[in-house]
């Protein structure tokens, strides 16, 4: 059987995570989150104690580095380090500096490419990340690039985080909202960008569900 793929890449707050999630229930199609594997990378690096600015020291920690995931009967996608569920864990603000960092390793990048590809030999994908559809999968059926104004983008991320109970003021959000975009569209191996057959969609003056609408439309025009 030909499994189905759908790449939707952008930057952080486009509101990818919100929309995948969705657009995968509507198709009956698996969400996977490769953000999320990062993250969990970026908890290991914090645990070892490897600063940001030297997460080139993770390569070292590879052949035991142990991430696996599964999708549970609630939908979610489970991350596990070593077999723990850190799930919440790795949606700790202080886990994005980690992530950005290590996600910039291509030793990281290779180690962690071929579990996110397997993912989709095996089952109907919708996948967000930054580099789905120019790198983890190219020959994606359809492939969408999310974007909207580092303001909205911080302005979402600023209330999911209070949502959570987390005190952190919105300049500071914005701050690393930039600081990430810089990280994620200079690093050298599989930088942020839009693939050449990606449709472009910008959030910054359109809710959740006009966004939704829009992805369907697109999916619906390219997927037999
Ligand atoms: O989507 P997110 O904010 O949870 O992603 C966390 C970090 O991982 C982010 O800095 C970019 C990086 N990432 C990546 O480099 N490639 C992906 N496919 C997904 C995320």
């Amino acid at each position: 059987m030909e499994y189905k793929s759908i790449a939707l890449d952008g930057p952080s707050g486009a509101g990818k995570s919100t929309l995948a999630k969705r657009l995968a229930e509507e198709l009956g199609f698996l969400y996977v989150d490769t953000g999320a594997i990062y993250r969990t990378a970026g908890l290991y690096a914090q645990r070892k104690g490897i600063a940001p600015s030297e997460a080139q020291k993770i390569a070292e920690f590879l052949p035991v580095l142990h991430i696996t995931l599964s999708h549970g009967d609630d939908h979610r996608q489970h991350m596990y380090l070593d077999g723990e569920d850190v799930s919440d864990l790795i949606r700790r603000h202080e886990i994005s500096q980690y992530a950005a960092a290590v996600s910039a390793v291509p030793a990281v990048r290779a180690f962690l490419l071929e579990q996110q590809r397997a993912l989709a030999q095996n089952h109907h994908v919708v996948m967000d990340g930054r580099d789905i559809g120019t790198v983890v999968l190219p020959h994606a059926d359809v492939k969408i690039f999310l974007t909207a104004s580092p303001e909205a983008r911080a302005r979402r991320r600023f209330d999911e985080l209070r949502e959570r109970g987390q005190d952190v003021s919105y300049e500071t959000v914005l701050r690393d909202i930039l600081a990430r975009d810089e990280a994620d569209t200079t690093r050298a191996d599989a930088p942020l960008k839009q693939a050449d057959d990606a449709v472009l969609i910008d959030t910054t003056e359109i809710n959740l569900d006009a966004a939704l609408a829009r992805l369907m439309q697109t999916v619906r025009e390219r997927l037999p």
